[in-house]
Parts: structure tokens; sequence; C-alpha cells
């Protein structure tokens, strides 16, 4: 597994990045099952991991954190992210700096960490100024609570107003920006976001490498069972059917290639965002999945099936 440079910055992360979102601690809340996969993503080589407040409700950083817990410190990276509604309350969401401070301590608990080596702006909050959003990240990283902050799925005016305060006031910019991305849901290379990382050196990261198992071609035939769609009222997730609806001719055309060409179509999905230099936030359900979908960085692509996809 290849270290690659967020941006400018100086930290290095695994190609692949091992993320839990509607797994570990939402579909499955069991401690086993958590150290299991993180130890099969720690023996393919994987050391970046991905984690949010709201994934599975906090779950998913008790059981990371607790499944982390019997490796060196110094060997992996962690990422967490603030600012996704976790309650009713007015204080439960946004990045205004008394929620993000008390969120940030509330994350550090559960992973039952010391630091953080990414922290995100999970969402852009128009309702707060740029300079506190600024002063408050730029604040955890002097606390010495977080080693870098990033963005994910901010629009792009907004990540430019963001470089323009740091410039201003001196302070570190955030290193990565995380969007949804696929060969399926390429919208971050048309909204002017993906060219604004590039053009000032921020990493970019890309979460539902897959589509969700859309690009895998098991919904060819219909939805099997135990799969993302089919499992959608007991993890209380539909938005999977509706990428299917939405995006059905390309995901169908990506399937086709991959049958004609014989290739699995989750390292086909893998590869293409590796070639954009878009890092995949790899979701797995199984070991097998994770198993499957890692091997793909043994595989060399034709590029007769670059020009057709
Ligand atoms: N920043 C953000 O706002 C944000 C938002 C969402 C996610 N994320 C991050 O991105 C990560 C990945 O997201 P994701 O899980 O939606 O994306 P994904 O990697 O595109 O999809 C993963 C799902 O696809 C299916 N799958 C995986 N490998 C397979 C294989 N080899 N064969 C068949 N099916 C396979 C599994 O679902 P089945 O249950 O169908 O088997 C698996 O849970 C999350 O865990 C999270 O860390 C970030």
């Amino acid at each position: 597994m290849k270290y690659v440079r967020l941006g400018n910055s100086g930290l290095k992360i695994t190609e692949i990045t091992f993320g839990t979102a509607l797994t570990i601690g939402t579909e499955n809340k069991n401690i086993n099952f958590a150290q299991t996969m993180i130890d099969t993503a720690w023996d393919l080589g994987i050391r970046s991991f991905d984690v949010s407040n709201n994934y599975g409700m906090g779950n998913a950083e008790t059981l990371t954190g607790q499944a982390l817990k019997k490796y060196p410190r110094q060997e992996y990276v962690i990422s967490t992210k603030g600012s996704w509604p976790i309650g009713e309350s007015t204080y439960h969401r946004g990045l205004s700096r008394k929620h993000i401070l008390w969120a940030f301590e509330e994350s550090l608990r559960r992973l039952n960490l010391e630091y953080v080596d990414v922290y995100y702006a999970h969402r852009y909050d128009d309702e707060v100024s740029m300079e506190e959003i600024v002063r408050t990240f730029n604040y955890l990283i002097n606390e010495g609570k977080i080693r870098y902050w990033a963005t994910s799925e901010w629009p792009e005016n907004a990540l430019e107003e963001c470089h323009e305060i740091c410039d201003k006031l001196q302070m570190e910019k955030p290193i990565a920006e995380q969007f949804i991305y696929s060969y399926a849901l390429t919208k971050a290379e048309q909204n002017g976001v993906k060219i604004f990382c590039d053009s000032h050196g921020v990493g970019t990261l890309g979460f539902s490498p897959l589509c969700q198992g859309l690009l895998t071609g098991k919904y060819k035939n219909g939805v099997p069972k135990n799969s993302r769609i089919e499992k959608s009222d007991k993890i209380g997730y539909h938005k999977t059917a509706n990428f299917y609806e939405q995006n059905k001719k390309r995901i169908d055309h990506f399937v086709d290639i991959c049958e004609k060409f014989n290739i699995k179509g989750s390292h086909l999905a893998i590869l293409w965002c590796l070639r954009k230099r878009i890092y995949p936030v790899l979701g797995a359900s199984s070991l097998q999945q994770l198993q499957e979908n890692i091997a793909a960085l043994d595989i060399e692509v034709p590029t007769e099936i670059w020009n057709k996809l």
C-alpha cells in the first residue's frame, strides 16, 4: 500500500482510507466485528481511518477507538468530523465555536485518544463567519488536540473565502477536502471544487468510491439479499436506491464494461479514483469485501478500458 501526501501538507496517508459510516456502529455494533475489520485493514496495509461523530451516533468512534488501541498511535492517521446535526438542540450542529469545541471533546472522549490527526468541518455552515470557523479549528491545532483540519462537501466559494481569511489572519488552512466521488458521481469535477483544490494544494479524498456498492455490479439483476438497498429500512438509509435511479445509465455502462473486459467493478471503481488522485474513503460490510477491494491495487488497467469509460 502506497503512502500519498495530502495536498501541500506534510501529512501522508495510505492511498486507501478505511471508512466506517454505515458499517461499524450502525449496521453492526459488535466490537468483535469492528476489531476483525480493523485488524484486516491493518494487515492489508491501511493506516488511514475515517470516522465521524454522527456515524452510529458516536458508536463508530467508540468501536474504532477501541479496535485501534492495540496499535502504536504514531503509526496511523485517524480523522473524525464535526458539524453534522447530532441532536435536536440548536447547540448540536454547525460550525460555531460553541458547538465545535464541545463536539470535538466528545469525539476525543469516545475515541479515547489524546489527539486526532485530521478534524473535518463536516459541512459548510453559512450562519457562522469564516473568521470564527478558521479561528476555532486553528485553536484546536494550537492546543495540540488536532494536527490538521480539513473540510467535507464545502462549496467552491466557501473554500475560496476560507483561504483568503487564512492568508489574512496568517492561520493554518484546511489541508484536504473530502467530497462524494465515484465514476457514477463526478460533480466535484464540474462544480469547481476539484479544480480549486488542485490549484491551491488541497488534498482530495472521495467518499463512496463504489457508489455505495452500485459500481460492483451486484444490483444488475435485482436487489441481492443483505445488500445496502435491501437493508435500507434496518439501517435507516435510502440514498443508495436513489443514486441508482438517478445515475442508472452511467452505472450500467460501467458494469457492462467491467463484464466485457472481465474486471471486477470494485477494482475498476477504486482505480478510477486513484488515477485522478482522489483518494478513496472505502466502506465494506464484510471481510471478504475488504479483501477483494484492496486487491485492486495489484491490477493494471489497459488503456482501452479508460478510453471506453
Ligand atoms: N464526508 C462525508 O460526508 C461522508 C459521507 C458518507 C461516507 N463517508 C465516508 O466514506 C466511507 C465510504 O462510504 P460508503 O460506505 O457509502 O461507500 P462505498 O465504499 O462506495 O460503499 C461501501 C459499500 O458497498 C458495498 N460493497 C463494498 N465492497 C463490495 C464488494 N467488493 N462487492 C459488493 N459490494 C461491496 C457494501 O455494501 P453492502 O452492505 O451492500 O454489502 C459496502 O458497505 C464511509 O464509511 C465514511 O467513512 C463520508
